[in-house]
């Protein structure tokens, strides 16, 4: 059983795939053992929460500083010990010392085409908004491991999805989400979770 705990910022759209997914036998062999997010009003808690999922808030502001966040933020991640961590609309950088006590265990999913559109100030809507401004006409969604860098970790999978005339951000926005990360993200831990996509050895 491949135990995963998924972190979370905002709505929890994601998380809700991960949860239907695992409901309706698309994602087999997985428990989630907690839901993380930064932001205690996040509707994605009581996502987890109607799931009966313990719903975890870790807050950077609840802490004096970055470094103080990030021990606490690790402390809780290695009492938990995952096989797997799901970045699921985590809007916070993972500390680098977490990357190395879980090495190839965290997976990050980002709504566009890696290396379009990705790195530091490319979240949620800005992404469509900036492609809409540079007027591609593909898109897409990419699931990927995370690595020290800003969306810069080993690509595990992609899909595109077309910019339609007359577009807004929200609009594709959603598209991305509907036709390409909802489908991702639960195939990737199914993959991972029934072994045809290969971790590492697990540190102590
Ligand atoms: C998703 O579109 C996800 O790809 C994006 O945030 C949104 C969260 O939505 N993540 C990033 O931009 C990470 N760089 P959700 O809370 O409804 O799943």
């Amino acid at each position: 059983m491949l135990k995963i705990v998924v972190c979370v910022s905002g709505g929890g759209t994601n998380l809700q795939a991960i949860l239907d997914a695992i409901d309706s036998g698309k994602i087999t062999n997985t428990e989630i053992m907690a839901v993380i997010s930064n932001n205690a009003k996040a509707y994605a808690l009581e996502r987890a929460r109607n799931h009966s999922i313990p719903a975890l808030c870790m807050s950077p502001k609840r802490y004096p500083d970055r470094a103080a966040f990030n021990e606490a933020f690790m402390e809780k991640m290695k009492e938990l010990n995952p096989d797997l961590i799901v970045l699921a609309g985590f809007l916070v950088a993972i500390p680098p010392a977490m990357v190395d006590a879980f090495e190839g265990r965290i997976i990050n999913i980002h709504p566009a085409l890696i290396p379009s559109f990705c790195g530091v100030g490319y979240y949620g809507l800005h992404v469509h908004e900036k492609a809409l401004e540079y007027g591609v006409k593909v898109t897409g969604a990419t699931v990927h491991f995370v690595d020290k860098g800003m969306d810069t970790g080993r690509i595990i999978s992609q899909k595109a999805v077309y910019v339609q005339e007359g577009d807004t951000p929200e609009v594709l926005q959603r598209r991305v989400m509907e036709e390409a990360e909802w489908v991702l993200l639960p195939q990737a831990i199914d993959d991972i979770a029934n072994g045809r996509i290969q971790l590492p050895e697990k540190k102590a």
